[in-house]
């Protein structure tokens, strides 16, 4: 039987994505509990973290429990069977018996596809290293159309365009929406070729800039990244390119005054604190739109194979 996995944006069509955005909007009231809704009551949701996360493992963890599901996490790797060698595929096999639906985060690129060949129940890809995060980008899509326009817009993706999976899956997604993609990176961290020329063939107007300054002039939306310290086969290399591009206030002074700066967050030093006050912050609004987003996921993963739940 086919399975509702979630592993890349790259096959998400347009009309998928706005009914998922759509759906999630319907879960703001549940999200904001002004309302309660308990539609995965009896569902159980999986989550094997093989990487650290705070927002991505507990807005799942929220989002189930506020539908009334209930939630198995298996905790640190230092206390699970992976310590005693076990592979991915054969816990994934053993995961799938136990909940109706897995959140995988894992440092191989590729580690989500692979789990889906073993698992019998939907997979839910919470970052596969350096690739995709797919319900990250459903969460900053939703952001952009609530506080900003999605249509025609035009959004710079800057700081670590080489390792960041985040802007990975958002390049793809953005392309059904006719948005005009600027990129800032130091030069170390560009986006690499194969993704630009999959935009392009999109049909997708991609600009490189030297700096932040000249990339956000016209934006719509500043899409800040932290570089991904983890990603680097050498620390000397991190250390260099570590505080390459920052978000200041001054850089605000040149920008569209409604535009909007997002991240992915966790941040680290890559936007001066000051910014936070400032109409543009839009980060912290968009780490709870994961709630309502992922709410839309879940019951959608889980609809395929357990009948309508809505
Ligand atoms: C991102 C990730 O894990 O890719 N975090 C997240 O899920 N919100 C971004 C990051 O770690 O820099």
């Amino acid at each position: 039987m086919k399975l509702n996995h979630m592993l890349s944006t790259k096959d998400f069509s347009r009309k998928q994505i706005d009914s998922i955005l759509s759906l999630a909007e319907k879960f703001e009231p549940v999200a904001l509990r002004e309302k309660r809704c308990n539609i995965l009551d009896g569902k159980i949701l999986s989550l094997l973290f093989f990487e650290p996360s705070t927002r991505t493992k507990m807005s799942f963890e929220t989002a189930m429990l506020r539908l009334g599901g209930k939630v198995i996490d298996m905790g640190s790797i230092e206390t699970s069977s992976v310590m005693k060698g076990e592979s991915l595929a054969d816990t994934v096999r053993v995961v799938s018996s136990y909940a109706d639906s897995i959140v995988l985060r894992h440092p191989k690129e590729g580690a989500a596809f692979m789990a889906s060949e073993f698992s019998t129940v939907p997979i839910i890809n919470a970052g596969d290293g350096a690739g995709h995060h797919p319900t990250q980008t459903l969460l900053d899509l939703h952001t952009i159309r609530r506080e900003s326009k999605l249509d025609g817009l035009t959004i710079t993706l800057a700081g670590d365009l080489k390792y960041g999976r985040t802007v990975h899956s958002l390049c793809y997604a953005l392309s059904h929406y006719n948005a005009r993609i600027n990129l800032a990176s130091p030069p170390e961290l560009v986006l690499p070729d194969r993704i630009i020329q999959d935009l392009k063939n999109r049909g997708i107007k991609v600009t490189k800039f030297d700096t932040l300054e000249n990339a956000v002039k016209d934006s719509d939306v500043l899409y800040m990244t932290r570089i991904q310290r983890e990603r680097f086969p050498d620390p000397a290399e991190y250390n260099k390119v570590s505080k390459e591009m920052r978000v200041t206030l001054k850089l605000l002074e040149n920008c569209k005054p409604d535009m909007k700066v997002m991240h992915p967050l966790p941040r680290v030093d890559e936007i001066e604190p000051e910014v936070d006050k400032t109409p543009h912050a839009c980060y912290f609004k968009q780490a709870f739109y994961g709630i309502p987003v992922r709410m839309a996921v879940l019951v959608m993963a889980m609809e395929e194979k357990y009948g309508k739940v809505l």
